[in-house]
Order: C-alpha cells, then sequence, then structure tokens
C-alpha cells in the first residue's frame, strides 16, 4: 500500500486545490463588485448597464443584460471588444484588470436573467 504512504501529502494536495478554487471564486466577485462601478461611472451615459432597468435593445446603443444574454458573448469576446477602440464608442483605454472587471460585470447578469 505504497499508495498512503504519504496520507497527508495528498491531503495537503487537495485542501490546496479546493483553496485555488475558492480564491478564484472570490476573485470573479471582487472583479464584479470593481466592474460595477466601473460600468456605472463610465458607461452608464450611454448604456443600460444594471439589471434593475428594463432589458432593452435600442438601435443605437445595447444594454448590458442584453449583451449578457446573448449566446456569443464570453469573457474572451468582451474583452477583445473593449481593448480595441471601436464606433461610436469612447475610446476609454481601460486596462486590462479594468476589461476583466467591467466584462465579469456584463456576465454576471446571465444568470439574474435565466
Ligand atoms: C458614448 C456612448 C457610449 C459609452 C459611454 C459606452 N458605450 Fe459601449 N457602445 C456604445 C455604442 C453606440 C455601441 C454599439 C456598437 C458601436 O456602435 O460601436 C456600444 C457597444 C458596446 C458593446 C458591444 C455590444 C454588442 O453588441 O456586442 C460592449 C460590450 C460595450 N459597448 C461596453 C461598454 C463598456 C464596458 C463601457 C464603459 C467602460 C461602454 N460600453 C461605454 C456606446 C457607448
Amino acid at each position: 500500500m505504497h499508495v498512503l504512504k504519504y496520507p497527508h501529502l495528498t491531503l495537503t494536495a487537495a485542501a490546496l486545490l479546493i483553496c485555488s478554487g475558492l480564491q478564484a471564486g472570490a476573485q470573479v466577485a471582487d472583479d464584479v463588485v470593481k466592474g460595477d462601478a466601473i460600468a456605472h461611472g463610465l458607461c452608464i451615459g450611454c448604456h443600460v448597464v444594471d439589471t434593475h432597468s428594463p432589458v432593452i435593445r435600442t438601435d443605437f446603443v445595447p444594454g448590458f443584460p442584453w449583451i449578457a444574454h446573448q449566446d456569443e458573448t464570453t469573457m474572451a469576446s468582451l474583452a477583445a471588444f473593449l481593448a480595441a477602440p471601436h464606433g461610436r464608442m469612447p475610446n476609454y483605454a481601460l486596462n486590462p484588470d479594468e476589461i476583466r472587471q467591467v466584462s465579469a460585470y456584463i456576465l454576471s447578469m446571465k444568470q439574474g436573467l435565466q
């Protein structure tokens, strides 16, 4: 039974895995809170930025709940969109952290709608 020779190591590894999973969850939660602030500070001038507002799709500016609800919307698609200056949107030059935070915030609305 040499597999159980170091059972404490296996337990330590399991505990580490669980902890890193929890940290990833906490990181996302933290991103959502910061992204909420970015959206309400910078994006609210044009976009519907939260689920308290009606989910509408205007001809001009898609609302964040609507964006979150599109199948093709992912962290990667949002990051790509926000990293480049775009159409009629001001170029905020968000840094990678801010892009991740506001993208996490937008995607957090997916659950609220289902
Ligand atoms: C001055 C108005 C304006 C502001 C401010 C603005 N946007 Fe936009 N946004 C638009 C318009 C208009 C579009 C539609 C696409 C286009 O015309 O380029 C758009 C499109 C988008 C899309 C793509 C939607 C789709 O159809 O997939 C995302 C994501 C987005 N904006 C995120 C943001 C974020 C995040 C912020 C704040 C950091 C922000 N926008 C601030 C006007 C704005």
